[in-house]
């Protein structure tokens, strides 16, 4: 049995690091496993412009441990007055490498996201032109669809139409959660791709009531069932290239989630590469791993391959470490199912 293994070090393709204290506190648990990331732009307000982008990836640099070389990939939030021609020019000097769509009030800071597709139409247009790609909060915010039907329900609505008029747009589907959305990847060319998160492939919506309701098994898209789930695993180690790791973590201070309204968001960058590792071990894919983390995402993305590696070991018993960060005066706990983690990097 394998306990040891080395690999290019991988991407993350979908990260939250927030900004300030929490930035300060979040950074190093990403730093030390992912030389790159795609960062979400959902502060507040939200990054819609060359200048914030820039001042905001200047902030994460200048967070970043000493000796670090992490580097933010910024992203432009999509609202509905988001001028193409600006697009264009941004994309063309690398200042965004995707933008994200987040239907208004799907998720944490999705206020100012797009209230109807049709008012994005002439963006996607230029996009599909200029070979941007559009980065997918794939839920619809219809009141009367079933929370865990949304994602499902947004293919239907949003996601194929868009795809059949734009058959060239490049989307990544980020946070898959559902049979319905992984079949739906798998039967599309290259033009659509996914993300999946460690803990999607770790949860099943059960674990949000094992023991108690728990805020910190919540997140968006909520976790669905074990077939869902399996669904989720099947796709992470097919060696498809249309699949790759994005963790979504996504730092709340306890005060946050500890509350009726809990917040959506599960910060697991400090696990995230042992819990995935540990899964593809599961699933006697360890030799999909080094695809799936450090490549797919980022010929996706037109990036060279990292020129480092990354070291994982399996520990004879559970990793011990603190679950818990502080930002500032708040407590941040890290993710930790119901499974032990005998996967950890090592330095
Ligand atoms: C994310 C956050 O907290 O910013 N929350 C989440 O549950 N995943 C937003 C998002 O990606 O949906
Ligand atoms: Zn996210």
């Amino acid at each position: 049995m394998r306990t040891e293994i080395t690999i290019i070090r991988p991407d993350d393709c979908h990260l939250h690091l927030r900004d300030g204290e929490m930035l300060a506190a979040v950074l190093p648990a990403s730093a030390r496993i992912y030389a790159r990331a795609i960062v979400m732009p959902n502060l507040v307000p939200p990054v819609t412009t060359v200048k914030q982008a820039a001042e905001y990836s200047r902030r994460i640099i200048d967070a970043r441990p000493e000796s670090s070389h992490f580097e933010p990939l910024m992203t432009c939030y999509l609202t509905d007055s988001t001028n193409p021609d600006d697009l264009k020019a941004a994309y063309a000097v690398q200042a965004f490498h995707a933008v994200k769509l987040f239907p208004a009030g799907a998720t944490t800071n999705s206020d100012s996201g797009v209230t109807d597709i049709a008012n994005v139409y002439p963006v996607l247009e230029a996009m599909q032109e200029i070979g941007m790609p559009l980065s997918v909060h794939g839920e619809v915010v219809d009141p009367d669809v079933d929370v865990f039907d949304r994602e499902a329900v947004f293919i239907d609505r949003v996601l194929e139409p868009v795809r059949r008029d734009f058959p060239e747009l490049k989307i990544v589907f980020e946070h898959l959660t559902s049979k319905t959305a992984v079949d739906y990847v798998f039967e599309q060319d290259e033009y659509t791709v996914a993300t999946i998160t460690p803990h999607h492939l770790v949860l099943t919506r059960n674990d949000l009531f094992k023991g108690g309701m728990n805020p910190y098994m919540y997140c968006l898209p909520v976790a669905k069932t074990a077939k869902d789930r399996d669904a989720v695993r099947r796709a992470a180690v097919s060696g498809n290239e249309r699949f790759f790791l994005g963790t979504d973590s996504a730092p709340h201070p306890a005060r946050m989630k500890e509350k009726a309204g809990a917040a959506a968001g599960i910060f697991n960058a400090p696990t995230s590469i042992g819990y995935v590792t540990q899964i593809f071990e599961q699933l006697s894919a360890l030799d999909k791993l080094e695809g799936f983390t450090s490549i797919y995402g980022a010929r996706f993305y037109a990036l060279p391959p990292n020129g480092s590696t990354i070291t994982l070991k399996k520990r004879e018993t559970p990793v011990e470490m603190n679950w818990e960060i502080k930002a500032g005066h708040d407590v941040v706990k890290i993710f930790k199912p119901d499974v032990s983690l005998f996967w950890d990097l090592v330095d």
